[in-house]
């Protein structure tokens, strides 16, 4: 008579999102749905900047203002973002020690480009968001940044705006982040819903579509800044760079 192997079950709730591949999965969908909304209300507050340097600075000094509050946003984002790479890398290096050989045939006509490429493609996001957190909130790579001022004594996160993508290769570094980040958002978006239990054959291609729309509305929205700086619609306020 054969006996079934049983490991023990995870007994707690932390345990079994960190042990087990599905709680695993849970944990990157939460994170990646709190991340997703961070970027989704980070382009809505960077649009501000096409009603003008008043709306744009005032947006920045009320966030300021949220002093410690401020940071309390900052260390909850950075802990889902931390969880959700973190967790990426631990199921793909489950999945290639699982599977060495790598996908073959049927799976791999079955799987997007996206799917299958969503570690390289949050990898050098990441180092996108490192690049962009040194250039626009530390202002590391340009210092002389820090001195601007609007006319009401605020910083001038405006003209900063401006002055950053009126180097092209600088927006053109953004347009390629944004438009990988779109791209990693088109699989991960819907493969959100499956993770946390809401897809369904029936579904599946309507919350495909669901997840594109974000995806394009996402690039245009965050894209338009840079272009809109590059091909002169957005100026300093007395005109020009
Ligand atoms: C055209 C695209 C973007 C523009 C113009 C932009 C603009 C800015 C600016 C001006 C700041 C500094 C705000 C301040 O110090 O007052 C900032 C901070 C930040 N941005 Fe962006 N951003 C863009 C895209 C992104 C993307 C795609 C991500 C993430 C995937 C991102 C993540 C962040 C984070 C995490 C911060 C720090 C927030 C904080 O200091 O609390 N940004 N961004």
């Amino acid at each position: 008579m054969s006996t079934i192997a049983s490991s023990n079950p995870p007994s707690t709730i932390p345990a079994y999102l960190t042990t087990t591949s599905i709680g695993k999965k849970v944990l990157m969908a939460v994170s990646g749905v709190i991340a997703f909304g961070f970027v989704c209300g980070h382009m809505l507050g960077n649009l501000q900047v096409f009603i003008g340097q008043d709306q744009m600075n005032h947006y920045a000094e009320t966030l300021q203002n949220l002093g410690p509050m401020l940071w309390v946003i900052r260390l909850f984002l950075a802990a889902a973002f931390i969880t959700h790479i973190w967790l990426g890398i631990l199921l793909k290096l489950q999945n290639n020690a699982a599977r060495p050989v790598g996908y073959k045939n049927e799976t791999t006509q079955k799987a997007s480009l996206a799917s299958r490429t969503m570690i390289w493609t949050g990898l050098i996001i990441l180092t996108f968001v490192a690049y962009h957190l040194l250039h626009y909130t530390a202002r590391l790579t340009n210092p002389e940044y820090a001195s601007l001022l609007d006319g009401q004594g605020r910083f001038d996160v405006y003209s900063m705006v401006i002055h950053g993508f009126s180097d092209w290769i600088i927006s053109a570094v953004y347009i390629v982040g944004v438009g990988l980040l779109a791209y990693h958002l088109s699989h991960g978006v819907a493969s959100m819903f499956q993770s946390l239990g809401l897809n369904s054959p029936a579904w599946q291609v309507r919350l495909n579509r669901i997840a594109w729309f974000f995806t394009i509305l996402l690039f245009v929205g965050y894209a338009s800044i840079p272009t809109a700086v590059l091909t002169g619609c957005l100026t300093l306020p007395g005109g020009g760079y």
